[in-house]
């Protein structure tokens, strides 16, 4: 079974250096047997997250099925005042359940390290019952994506680290959830059996 991958775009920004590196991490997962969706939220914006009719808005059932089918969601936010894209929030406020026992693995365009970002979304997978790569990787615009290419050779080379212990951690982590849901044990994924 290919590990299935939903990498999240969560900048609006037309020249988005978020999207370059989502893309580019995408497609080398693609190359090492993944099968990667991407979810650009400039393109496919979902409505304002409200409780009472969100799950009912046209374009929900879409995203909300491809989320369902998900291992692991890379999740790419630019840095605003220290914390995630609205966007990236938005996605994120929809779901819960969806994300138990899966991977998230973490992007952050910055110019101060990203790291009060990557700590926030760390806080979103834990209130999820998701797990977290230890590390998350980010990056500043102009200095390592520049012109719409990445362009600094230390950067490339943690995004080949990134890349390889997202497909290795989420093939695991998915392996044992799917144990878990199928089995009888006792663990936090028993409440999600159907
Ligand atoms: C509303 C807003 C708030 C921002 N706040 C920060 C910030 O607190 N720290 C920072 O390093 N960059 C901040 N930035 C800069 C963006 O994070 C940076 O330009 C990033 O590369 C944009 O990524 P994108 O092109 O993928 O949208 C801010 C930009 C905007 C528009």
């Amino acid at each position: 079974m290919k590990l299935k991958i939903l990498a999240v775009v969560g900048s609006t920004h037309a020249d988005s250096v978020t999207r370059v590196v989502v893309l580019a991490v995408g497609e080398e997962l693609r190359k090492a047997g993944c099968e990667v969706d991407l979810l650009d939220l400039s393109q496919e914006p979902l409505a304002l997250f409200n409780p009472e009719t969100a799950y009912g808005q046209p374009g929900f059932a879409g995203v909300k099925a491809r989320v369902e089918q998900a291992d692991v969601f890379i999740l790419g936010t630019p840095d605003y005042h220290g914390s995630m894209s609205g966007a990236l929030k938005n996605f994120l406020d929809h779901f819960w359940r969806e994300f138990a026992g899966k991977l998230f693995a973490t992007i952050v365009a910055s110019h101060e390290k990203g790291l009060t970002v990557t700590d926030q979304l760390r806080t979103v997978a834990r209130q999820c019952y998701a797990w977290s790569l230890p590390y998350g990787v980010a990056f500043a615009d102009k200095q390592h994506v520049a012109n719409g290419q990445i362009v600094n050779d230390s950067f490339q080379s943690r995004l080949g680290m990134f890349v390889r212990d997202t497909q290795v951690y989420g093939e695991l982590l998915a392996q044992q959830r799917h144990a878990d849901l199928a089995g009888a044990d006792a663990g936090f994924m028993a409440r999600l059996r159907k």
